[in-house]
C-alpha cells in the first residue's frame, strides 16, 4: 500500500528542482534520429510508411505529445493552487508541496512551449497543434474536484511508465527528446504521489451522491480527452504530409491516422487508467459497480473508429 507523505514530496522536490535553461542545455534535436520510442508512435503498424517516414512521423508526433502535456497542465496547474488553499493554516507540509506543484507545472508549460519552438525551428515549418487550451481548463475546473484528480493522477502515473519502459533505456532516441522527458519524469514523480494523497483527501469526505457524480464526471473527462486526441491525431497528419512534402491518397490518410489515434490513445488513456499505481488510488475510492462502469466507458473509447 502506498505510504506517500506532503513532506517527503516537498523534501524530494527540491532535490530534483531544474531549471529549464539547464535541460534544453546546448543539445539540439537531431533529425536524423526519432524523437519518441517504437512504443508510443502510431507507425508501427502502418504499411504505407517505410522506416524513413516512420522515424519523421514520430518527430511530428513528440511535438504533439509535449504540446498535449502543456495543454493538461494548463489545468492541472491551477487545480494544485485551488487545493492548496483547502491546507493554508490546517496542514503547512500539504500547502507547501501542493503550492511547489503548481508552480512546477507552470515551469512545464514554459519548458514545453520553449520545446514547441524548437520543434518548429527545426522541422522548418510550424506543427498544427490543438488549441483552446483556456476554454478546455474552465471546463475541466467545472467538474467534481475528484473527478480531475483521477484524471491527473492517470496521466502523471503514465508520464512515469512512458519514461522508464521507452525512453531512458532507447540508445536510439534522440538525445534531448530523452532529457527533456527525464527531467519531466522526476518531477512528476511526485505530482503523481500528490495526487494519490489529495484524492483520498477529497473522497473521504464526500457523499454517495457526490461519489457518484465524480465517477460520471470521470468519464466525461475522458471523453473530452479522446476528443483532443482525435483533433491532434488528424493534426499530426497533415504535420507528417509537410514534413515529408508528401500528398497522401485517402486511403494512405486513412492507414496513418488510425494507426496515430490508436497509440494516442494508448498512451494518454490506457496507459494511465491500467497503471497499477492509479489503480491502487481509483480501487479504493470507487465500488465495484463504479469500477465496471469506468472500464466500460474506457473499453468503447478504445475501440472507437476515427471514421465516425
Ligand atoms: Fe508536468
Ligand atoms: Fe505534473
Amino acid at each position: 500500500m502506498a505510504t506517500y507523505t506532503y513532506g517527503g514530496c516537498i523534501e524530494q522536490s527540491y532535490r530534483i528542482n531544474w531549471k529549464i535553461k539547464d535541460v534544453l542545455g546546448s543539445l539540439e534535436f537531431d533529425l536524423d534520429r526519432p524523437w519518441l520510442p517504437a512504443a508510443l508512435s502510431g507507425g508501427g503498424g502502418v504499411f504505407c510508411l517505410n522506416p524513413e517516414e516512420k522515424k519523421k512521423l514520430t518527430q511530428v508526433e513528440m511535438g504533439a505529445y509535449s504540446h498535449l502535456f502543456a495543454f493538461v497542465e494548463t489545468f492541472i496547474a491551477p487545480l494544485m493552487a485551488d487545493l492548496a488553499l483547502d491546507s493554508q493554516g490546517v496542514n503547512g507540509e500539504a500547502f507547501e508541496a501542493l503550492t511547489n506543484f503548481a508552480s512546477e507545472e507552470v515551469k512545464h508549460i514554459h519548458l514545453f512551449r520553449e520545446v514547441a519552438r524548437r520543434v518548429d525551428v527545426k522541422l522548418g515549418f510550424p506543427l498544427k497543434l490543438v488549441t483552446g487550451q483556456i476554454e478546455v481548463a474552465h471546463a475541466v475546473l467545472s467538474k467534481n474536484k475528484g473527478a480531475v484528480l483521477l484524471l491527473t493522477s492517470a496521466i502523471e502515473w503514465f508520464t512515469q511508465h512512458h519514461y522508464l519502459s521507452s525512453m531512458s533505456q532507447s540508445d536510439e532516441l534522440d538525445p534531448l527528446t530523452r532529457e527533456i522527458f527525464r527531467c519531466h519524469w522526476m518531477e512528476e514523480a511526485q505530482h503523481a504521489r500528490l495526487d494519490h494523497l489529495e484524492a483520498l483527501r477529497l473522497f473521504k469526505d464526500m457523499t454517495t451522491v457526490e461519489r457518484h457524480e465524480a465517477i460520471e464526471d470521470l468519464i466525461w473527462l475522458l471523453v473530452a480527452v479522446d476528443g483532443l486526441l482525435e483533433q491532434q491525431a488528424v493534426l499530426d497528419v497533415a504535420n507528417l504530409s509537410r514534413h515529408l512534402d508528401r500528398a497522401f491518397t485517402d486511403q494512405e490518410w486513412n492507414e496513418i491516422l488510425a494507426g496515430l489515434l490508436r497509440a494516442k490513445r494508448h498512451c494518454f488513456i490506457e496507459s494511465g487508467v491500467t497503471h497499477p499505481n492509479f489503480l491502487e488510488l481509483f480501487l479504493s475510492v470507487t465500488t465495484s459497480a463504479q469500477q465496471a462502469r469506468v472500464q466500460g466507458a474506457v473499453a468503447l473509447l478504445l475501440q472507437k473508429s476515427p471514421f465516425h
